[in-house]
């Protein structure tokens, strides 16, 4: 496999696509719901998703694709080169403000993350990893995560999680949104994950997110000397839904044993 061959073109389609969608600010956007009346999708979710696949099938045929909006491969196992799209992460931010979304786009070999790409495409912001080489901002280099305690952190956290909710005891989360120095909630789970990767938040919490929108993310974060798992502590699987907790180790640690897991 020739990596460098294969991050020139991840990165160069990426910022290709981000060009595509703001080309599509003027135009008027073709909204449908998905499986909730908030569960949003618009053609240029699906023609960003389409734009990928047509040309990683032209470069790579061997390579498989996983996508939210379904147009790549039903994946069984993650053997080979795997690419998990998802062509605009944040769509609801999308229609309704015009910023704070993404493109994330994750290369896995044989389950093991490879490169990670996120682009804040209203800031012009690439956010790149290669396993082992460090992660960059448009090409800067991005400094290893530094430790923060629990009172000094910013929690990345949807305040539905601090209400009854059926997938956590949300009387966990209570004290943890109180102990904190502050909680915020972009509505994009690629950028609150690149944010934990670049310090800008401390730790980012969901109860349930989709592999595509942390299939890059999580390589970012690691890369940077972040933990990634699920609220349990266990290991991401990129197969399948789940929750998803990452932040720096020893600020894991702490929230993991004192609050998710007490
Ligand atoms: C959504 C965003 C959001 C997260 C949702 C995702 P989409 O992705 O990442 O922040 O809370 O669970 O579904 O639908 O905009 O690609
Ligand atoms: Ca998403
Ligand atoms: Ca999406």
């Amino acid at each position: 496999m020739k990596w460098e061959e294969l991050d020139t073109y991840a990165k160069q389609w990426t910022k290709e696509a981000g060009e595509r969608i703001r080309s599509s600010f003027s135009t008027t956007l073709d909204i449908t719901t998905k499986s909730s009346p908030n569960d949003l999708v618009t053609n240029m979710d699906r023609d960003i998703e389409k734009f990928f696949i047509e040309k990683i099938r032209e470069h790579f045929p061997q390579h498989k694709i996983f996508g939210e909006e379904g147009f790549g491969d039903t994946l069984n196992d993650l053997n080979g080169v795997v690419w998990i799209i998802d062509p605009i992460d944040g769509t609801m931010n999308f229609i309704h403000q015009q910023r704070n979304f993404a493109i994330s786009v994750g290369i896995y070999e044989n389950g093991i993350g490879q490169i990670g790409i996120i682009y804040d495409v209203v800031h012009d912001e690439l956010y790149y990893a290669r396993k082992g080489q460090g992660a960059y901002i448009n090409g800067e280099p991005v400094p290893k995560l530094k430790e923060t305690n629990i009172s000094e952190a910013i929690v990345g956290l949807n305040a539905i999680w601090a209400t009854e909710n059926k997938r956590i005891d949300y009387t966990k989360i209570v004290p943890l949104v109180q102990d904190v120095r502050g909680t915020r909630s972009y509505g994009s789970a690629a950028l609150e994950l690149v944010y934990v990767a670049t310090g800008r938040i401390d730790a980012y919490i969901s109860m349930r997110l989709a592999p595509w929108d942390f299939a890059a993310g999580i390589i970012l974060v690691q890369e940077l000397g972040g933990i990634a798992t699920n609220i349990e502590g266990k290991e991401l699987n990129l197969m399948e839904k789940s929750s998803v907790f990452v932040a720096k180790p020893h600020l894991h640690q702490q929230i993991l044993s004192n609050y998710l897991l007490k």
